[in-house]
């Protein structure tokens, strides 16, 4: 049964406006029984309720003006369930923390259920979701937060919604970046750069200063390559190795289409890297990918394929997908968060790698330094990475990452007052074009 208490976010101020959704249980082997609350969160009165493995914190309850005299757990939720009796949580890791930033949007509404499923971070990792939305889409947020609640996810400790990013990143561990405006008719690249840019570099002084000092950082929002530079240059205390810009759905694209001309089943395919930016500038690189451990040039023997259509078509599935769906792609993005993610926190399966935009100071491919790029990476599982050295260049594959190079070189000059690197200057190439554009 589930008892909700609900405040409406009209009567809060910018800053109270932050709810919580504490969720509570109560098990026997037979039976759950769950308690949720909305609640104002500000920061002087907060309630929370967290969960350490091996420890259930004794009941409190704290109502005080002194932000300083919190406790590890508080609140009248606190209350209501007896956590040394549940066997199951004695297993639990120490519970985490996401940020998710457009989190009233299609993207997130495919990504948050997957994240309390527990399929991202693993069926034992308690999760408390901070969900980041504007002043224009709280009321959907409480929507979004009312059904994680009726989803009874047991791994879902936590649920606040808000709109000040300096509350909603608070502690975050993970940052899932995804709110972004989209182009608007008649609207210069710049003007894009521009808007979404001040976003981001909002955001990333808000995870400068509240977020866990070692926070990952996913960028989703386009351009995500410039927006995690601008971030990242924002964020000047959190490591910038800790900031990636999402190029996993153009990995999948390659991967998929690489094995619909293949004519084999998709995992066998490995070894894929997109270089460069999630734009059409892309580079999705056949020379280095493998087809059942194959190099896939000598499985799929038609180069002018390869080099004409196969890059074509990753490049621009994004515009592809946005006609037919009148909307840009969203569930197969998630599913690509949810890739990037698990590609951090399980060891990189032996001889393969992922892709990610990461900055490119001290690659050893003789990238640019100073940019969010693409690049092959390995993971050990600690939600670290490392660059792969092991791969082959030829001309096609350089000239092309060149490209890429240099459209990100003009992005960033172009955003150079919101990096804190002088006077923008706009000379970005004409053909710079995000995948949804055609
Ligand atoms: C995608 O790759 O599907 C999106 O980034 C498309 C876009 O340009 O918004």
């Amino acid at each position: 049964m589930a008892v909700a208490e609900f405040i409406p976010s009209s009567s809060l101020t910018k800053k109270a406006s932050f709810y919580s959704s504490q969720l509570s249980y109560v098990s026997t082997k037979i039976s759950h029984q769950r308690r949720l609350s909305f609640k104002p969160l500000s920061r002087t009165s907060q309630i929370c309720c967290s969960v350490t493995s091996k420890e259930a914190q004794a009941p409190t309850v704290v109502q005080t003006d002194d932000p300083k005299k919190k406790s590890e757990c508080y609140g009248v939720f606190c209350l209501t369930y007896d956590l040394k009796a549940e066997e199951e949580m004695s297993s639990w890791k120490k519970m985490i923390t996401v940020s998710v930033s457009g989190a009233a949007g299609m993207i997130a509404n495919h990504l948050l259920f997957k994240l309390a499923s527990g399929e991202v971070f693993g069926p034992d990792q308690p999760i408390a979701l901070r969900l980041l939305g504007s002043e224009r889409s709280i009321q959907a947020l409480e929507g979004v937060a009312m059904e994680l609640e009726d989803s009874l996810y047991p791994l879902l400790r936590e649920v606040n919604i808000g709109i000040d990013p300096y509350e909603v990143f608070q502690d975050a561990e993970w940052a899932l970046l995804i709110g972004a405006k989209p182009r608007g008719p008649g609207m210069e690249r710049a003007g894009l750069l521009d808007i979404n840019g001040q976003i981001f570099a909002e955001q990333g002084k808000a995870l400068n200063a509240v977020a866990s000092r070692n926070v990952k950082v996913i960028v989703v929002g386009n351009p995500c390559n410039t927006n995690a530079l601008i971030c990242l240059k924002n964020a000047p205390n959190i490591p910038a190795k800790n900031f990636h810009a999402l190029t996993r759905l153009d990995e999948n694209r390659a991967k998929c289409q690489l094995a619909l001309k293949a004519g084999v089943f998709y995992d066998k395919v490995s070894n894929v890297t997109i270089w460069g930016n999630h734009s059409t500038t892309q580079v999705p690189d056949f020379l280095n990918a493998k087809i059942n451990g194959l190099p896939v040039k000598e499985v799929i023997k038609d180069t002018k394929w390869l080099e004409e259509e196969f890059t074509v078509k990753v490049q621009k599935r994004g515009g592809v997908l946005i006609q037919k769906w009148g909307r840009s792609s969203a569930a197969s993005t998630a599913v690509s968060i949810v890739d990037a993610i698990r590609s951090l926190v399980t060891p990189t399966p032996e001889g393969d790698w992922f892709s990610t935009g990461v900055y490119t100071n001290g690659n050893p491919y003789g990238i640019a330094e100073d940019i969010v790029f693409s690049m092959p990476c390995r993971s050990k599982g600690d939600g670290d990475y490392e660059l792969v050295k092991e791969v082959i260049f030829d001309d096609y594959l350089w000239n092309r990452i060149k490209k890429s190079e240099d459209e990100l070189l003009a992005e960033k000059r172009c955003v150079a007052h919101l990096t804190g690197e002088g006077i923008a200057v706009c000379d970005l190439p004409g053909d710079t074009m995000l995948p949804g554009e055609m």
